[in-house]
């Protein structure tokens, strides 16, 4: 609940709405050296990796230069070409976590560029990065983290505008108008509360949940099956939607939740993949920002996220993650 505030606190200062202008003091003065860059890596682990493949998509997307994203955990021991010509941004919340910050050596000694999104000031991957922002989410107090991930999204939306404005890339369009709206549509997803415990009241006791997203909404759903199994030990996989088919599909049955979240993106792709589920007697948990009637009709249970549809789809995973985390919580509190 306390997303919105810790939301603004993370945007203060950071968008000039009057021109649209990024200030990010703490890289400002490497800007060239990342410009130079012609490989990014995100490297990070458990839910700030997740944050970091939004990044990934939202960089290439924006800025159209290749980034791959590691888990520090195989970063620091898999041969890789990382050199002088490379940029590695670390992410964590802690900033202690230690294959993240064993990460940031290795690429230090390749010399690489290292750049850190870290929260909690004064930690070590922060001293040991060449640059850094800070996240300004507070102190995260559960073992899950949730306000941190939304705020890294933010961080890496801000960040890739930035860069793009000054590489003076056309394209840099603007998401920007976007984050302004997302702390007031989160509190009108927090108001969903109670719908979601009554969804989650129903699946206390299921063994396993399937949780699918398309584009931007796989890492959501990437996401949304860790916070489950983290706290509620509800054993819980995501999958890119259309992959579902690979191999999952054979689990599908009336005991199988399954959380689809759908977007104006692929919308009409999720709905055929949400009829395989239904043909094979899932239970689907819609999680949307189209107020469908197709929709409504072939999902188990509906929950809408007004006014969310015209958001930036690379801003749309700060909304549509919520849902997912108030699941998980009232899973857990009913269990
Ligand atoms: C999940 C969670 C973990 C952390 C991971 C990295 O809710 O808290 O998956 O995201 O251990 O931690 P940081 O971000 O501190 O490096």
């Amino acid at each position: 609940y306390e997303q919105p505030n810790s939301l603004l606190n993370a945007i203060r200062g950071r968008i000039d709405y009057k021109d649209n202008k990024i200030k990010l003091g703490g890289i400002h003065d490497w800007i060239q050296n990342i410009n130079k860059a012609e490989i990014l890596y995100i490297t990070a682990c458990g839910t700030s990796w997740h944050a970091a493949l939004i990044g990934s998509y939202i960089f290439e997307e924006i800025l159209n230069i290749p980034v791959k994203v590691e888990y520090a955990s195989e970063l620091r021991y898999r041969e890789i070409p990382i050199n002088s010509k490379s940029a590695v941004i670390a992410i964590s919340q802690s900033g202690e976590t230690a294959d993240t910050l064993s990460a940031i050596k290795k690429a230090k000694d390749k010399n690489a560029l290292t750049m850190g999104i870290v929260n909690v000031v004064g930690s070590s991957i922060s001293r040991e990065t060449d640059c850094g922002i800070y996240m300004h989410a507070g102190p995260e107090i559960g073992v899950a983290s949730t306000k941190a991930f939304t705020i890294q999204v933010v961080i890496l939306a801000l960040l890739s505008s930035f860069i793009s404005q000054k590489m003076k890339i056309e394209k840099s369009r603007s998401n920007l108008e976007s984050i302004k709206k997302v702390p007031g549509l989160i509190n009108e997803i927090l108001n969903l509360s109670d719908e979601i415990f009554k969804i989650a009241k129903e699946f206390i006791n299921v063994n396993n949940f399937l949780y699918l997203g398309r584009g931007y909404q796989f890492p959501v759903a990437l996401e949304g099956a860790l916070k489950l199994k983290e706290i509620s030990y509800i054993h819980a996989e995501g999958y890119p939607a259309a992959e579902m088919k690979h191999g999952p599909i054979a689990l599908i049955d009336d005991k199988m939740p399954v959380v689809v979240i759908v977007t104006k993106n692929g919308f009409d792709k999720i709905i055929s993949n949400i009829q395989e589920v239904k043909a094979r007697g899932g239970k689907v948990i819609s999680i949307t920002t189209i107020d469908s009637q197709n929709l409504r009709e072939i999902s188990d249970h509906y929950v809408y996220l007004s006014n969310c549809s015209e958001i930036d789809n690379s801003i749309t995973p700060l909304l549509t993650s919520i849902p997912l985390q108030l699941l998980a919580y009232h899973i857990a509190v009913l269990k």
